[in-house]
């Protein structure tokens, strides 16, 4: 098939304040709640702590030291041929209890720092104000966006970045993947405070309360539209996205039933959260949802114009992979990126179960243009893997370069059908704590950062085989695989 990328696509990388950055008791920056989870694995889930524990090793306090080292990473990044550059920016070092009258000039100054060095090399930032990182002090003092405060709180933060940084930053993104708060394992996210200590994602000692949490992902989506709004008004040129976690889905069998349950799953997980941020009103079949699990959402006076008004410039999502719905019980399970599903018996999967799913990603970018019409942008996509140095200490990364070559040409068929995709920027250019697990063995890097699961290494950055091709990737608009 030729080459379909157009001139000006946005190729690039992307990771997060909390996985990345470490240095989280320096220059002022307050406790967020992405500080108080442990290290866990495939077996082991993370755990969260509502105080910090003595000899208990919590992995973003250090992660990769990008804090310290971002001159040396842009510069790799910079050497790919990056075009754009996606990080978020951690709330509490800009206001460290949330509620301050002032922000902290070391946390704005950092970033101003970070956002001049990609200038240098012609890198956009691509912004993401909250990627799982809410103070700790909102989640304590305001129990996060089940409190309508904490919109006031967000907007105002999201305000003072934006005006910051309005000639340094044009695209920005409100909440990472706000969808998981969908999920009965979505109360952390949103900043709701668990009674005690508990599993991350899934926390038996903490149960789930939906009333509770579909009101915190109303807020949220009323942080996110004002937040949309107020952009535009420092900047029309910005750039405005949400952010989904895709889970693309796929009835098991032709069965009917299957069928059905997979269109009923894919609108409440996948569409609700894009379609009231782009398209600005609650879809009937959420409606319909709250109606039988007898939710009832608080709607401020104002919050239906809000929404309206604070449509999204363009839709951002993360793919990973996919899963099979079924509506037999007994079906092989297979996991996933937060959730996941029957096995699919077409796919294999990676080291930690997900199930790599190429043509699966055309197929969403099809999906969602055809659903929202607005300019598309993957910010997440890769491969968690484990790598290991050969005998004349290189990483020979093969797997991933497969992995990724097949989402390219995926990415290609969709632009030939004439999906309006404008960048691309992979999971973790620079191996980076994983959100999951809090592993540093899940690497999805161009860049090998030396340090392990415990916390032991020189944090050295070591290019592996993937870096010179991605170099070439860019270089040749990906044309040159
Ligand atoms: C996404 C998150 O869901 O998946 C990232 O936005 C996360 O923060 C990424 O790192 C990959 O997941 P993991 O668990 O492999 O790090």
């Amino acid at each position: 098939m030729n080459n379909n990328f157009p001139k000006d696509f946005l190729w690039g990388g992307a990771i997060a304040a909390n996985q990345a950055e470490g240095a989280a008791f320096e220059d002022g920056k307050g406790l967020s709640i992405s500080d108080m989870m442990t290290a866990g694995s495939i077996n082991k889930p993370r755990m969260f702590t509502l105080s910090l524990k003595e000899d208990t090793y919590y992995p973003a306090h250090t992660a990769i030291d990008f804090y310290h080292r971002y001159k040396e990473d842009i510069a790799m990044f910079a050497e790919m041929g990056f075009k754009i550059f996606r990080l978020s920016i951690a709330w509490s070092r800009i206001f460290p209890n949330g509620d301050d009258t002032e922000p902290n000039e070391a946390g704005l100054k950092f970033y101003e720092n970070v956002f001049k060095e990609l200038r240098k090399y012609d890198i956009e930032p691509l912004v993401t104000l909250s990627h799982f990182d809410i103070p700790m002090a909102i989640m304590n003092k305001y129990n996060g966006f089940h409190n309508r405060k904490t919109i006031d709180l967000f907007v105002r933060y999201a305000e003072t970045v934006m005006n910051r940084y309005k000639d340094l930053v044009k695209y920005w993104l409100t909440f990472n993947e706000i969808n998981v708060g969908v999920l009965p394992t979505g109360n952390l996210v949103l900043g709701i405070k668990p009674e005690q200590d508990g599993e991350v994602f899934d926390s038996p000692n903490n149960p789930d309360n939906p009333q509770v949490r579909f009101q915190a992902l109303h807020n949220m989506f009323v942080a996110s539209a004002k937040t949309v709004v107020l952009g535009h008004s420092i900047n029309p040129n910005f750039l405005i996205g949400n952010m989904i976690a895709h889970f693309t889905m796929y009835p098991l069998t032709c069965k009917p039933e299957d069928i059905l349950l997979t269109k009923e799953k894919d609108l409440m997980f996948n569409k609700f959260c894009g379609d009231v941020q782009a398209k600005g009103f609650y879809p009937f079949y959420a409606l319909d949802y709250f109606d039988k699990n007898g939710i009832q959402i608080e709607f401020g006076p104002e919050d239906e114009e809000i929404l309206k008004a604070g449509t999204v410039d363009m839709y951002t999502f993360s793919y990973y992979m996919s899963f099979c719905v079924s509506g037999d019980s007994g079906v092989e399970m297979t996991l996933g990126n937060l959730l996941g599903g029957a096995k699919n018996p077409y796919l294999k999967a990676s080291e930690w179960g997900w199930q790599v799913d190429p043509e699966g990603l055309a197929y969403t970018l099809y999906d969602l243009y055809d659903r929202y019409q607005l300019p598309l942008m993957i910010v997440e996509n890769g491969l968690g893997a484990v790598d290991n140095f050969n005998e004349d200490g290189e990483i020979v990364d093969d797997y991933r370069i497969e992995y990724l070559i097949d989402h390219i040409q995926s990415m290609n068929r969709a632009l030939n059908q004439g999906v309006n995709l404008i960048g691309y920027t992979m999971w973790g250019p620079i191996d980076i704590i994983s959100g999951g697990t809090g592993e540093m063995k899940k690497r999805y890097g161009f860049i090998y950062v030396d340090r392990d699961n415990e916390g032991n290494g020189t944090l050295n950055r070591i290019k592996k085989k993937s870096f010179e091709w991605y170099k070439k990737v860019i270089k040749s608009n990906g044309e040159n695989l």
